[in-house]
């Protein structure tokens, strides 16, 4: 079996020509985490379940949902690419994957594999560093670059004796490298272990976006905030930049647009939806809800950065808000900007009880509200600076 070859280098993941092989044999036994990622369909009829059951089983679910083990799909055989330009070392990795249970495709040059890894999106990719036109480094370079394929794990292969590449290949943000001849054990250990990973991963996106739609329909049971969370994403992105926060902390600041009454799930509708004023005991419920959206989070390592906004966005800087009662610094940074601007988006939109009051009416009242003591004073001033800033750029 050969791949296609091209003189053409490709700079970004496109369509070629190449033969695949398709093994017979049986799986590994990966396929068991595959529910999440199968699954995509029947994602509202989850939701919806959990929704309607309160968020204990909400949270039961997503926990169930981020964990790899426990699901009984043998339909989906991981897909190997193998890439490399000797024919006799290519095959030996192919029959090789091949017996364990693998779907194995092949290439024999690094553009036909960039070709071949848009069509069939494989789980990891066997990648020869020395080849002709474009080498491995160079193949590796195209697949870590494109959001769509950089996730995929490359193993690099490599000669025994060459030692810059390998080193070279760790750098590159590979998985892994093996030297040829291949030893049966050590390929199918490695390639195990790196499909794993990356489903694993793959299972933990799927639960986030599943949180994600459980946030948009909460959002959407609740008539009186509108398009909230949507206006909080971009007015975070916007104040986080202004405020030259990290990468990471601009993501989280958007995130929490999105997640920070995640726990109003768990709010019964007759609080949540009342009009007029709630008793103390339903306030007190009401309350519950930074600690629900906390719970439900928790299992989720990519949302670990937003549960300080989910537990804290209603802290005051004087200590008296909930639910510790934390004061001034103690209160987290994010948590602090965050509630900087879900005020002033409730503030200057439209309600059913208010009309919007104007940016500068909203920052009339906020800066009332932080001589009282209830927002950080020097954080509410960099956000009265950047709205003007912000409305005369408009
Ligand atoms: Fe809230």
């Amino acid at each position: 079996m050969s791949g296609s070859n091209t003189s053409t280098k490709p700079n970004s993941i496109g369509s070629g020509n190449t033969v695949e092989l398709q093994p017979q044999g049986s799986p590994l036994g990966f396929s068991k985490q595959e529910i999440m990622r199968e699954k995509a369909e029947t994602i509202p009829a989850w939701v919806n379940n959990h929704v309607d059951s309160g968020y204990d089983s909400l949270v039961a679910g997503i926990q169930q949902a981020s964990s790899s083990q426990g699901y009984g799909f043998d339909s989906d055989k991981p897909k190997i690419l193998v890439v490399d330009d000797g024919a006799e070392s290519r095959m030996t990795a192919v029959d090789l994957l091949a017996m364990e249970g693998y779907e194995v495709i092949e290439a024999d040059c690094g553009a036909a594999a960039i070709a071949l890894i848009a069509q069939k999106q494989p789980d990891l990719i066997l990648l020869d560093v020395m080849m002709p036109e474009m080498d491995g480094f160079e193949v590796c370079q195209i697949i870590k670059q494109d959001e769509q394929t950089r996730q995929i794990p490359i193993i690099f292969i490599t000669a025994l004796n060459d030692k810059r590449s390998r080193v070279r290949s760790i750098e590159s943000g590979a998985g892994d490298f093996l030297t040829k001849p291949f030893d049966r054990l050590e390929l199918a250990a490695r390639v195990k272990s790196l499909v794993q990973q990356k489903r694993l991963n793959e299972d933990i996106d799927h639960a986030e976006q599943v949180l994600f739609s459980i946030a948009r329909a909460i959002e959407s049971r609740d008539p009186n905030t509108g398009n909230h969370c949507e206006r909080l994403v971009q007015l975070g992105k916007e104040f986080g930049e202004y405020l030259n926060l990290s990468y990471n902390q601009i993501r989280d600041l958007m995130w929490g647009g999105y997640l920070h009454d995640i726990g109003k799930v768990g709010i019964p509708d007759a609080i949540l939806l009342k009009r007029g004023k709630l008793t103390s005991e339903e306030w007190e419920v009401m309350r519950q809800h930074v600690l629900i959206g906390e719970q439900i989070c928790q299992p989720l390592r990519a949302t670990r950065g937003v549960i300080p906004i989910i537990r804290h966005h209603h802290e005051r800087w004087d200590g008296s808000g909930y639910p510790d009662s934390l004061k001034g610094d103690k209160i987290p940074y994010l948590a602090q900007i965050f509630q900087i601007i879900d005020i002033y988006d409730a503030l200057s939109s439209e309600r059913p009880y208010k009309p919007a009051y104007t940016p500068e009416e909203a920052i009339q009242i906020m800066t009332e509200e932080t001589a009282k003591g209830w927002r950080n004073f020097q954080l509410m001033q960099q956000f009265t600076e950047f709205i003007s800033k912000r409305d005369r750029n408009s």
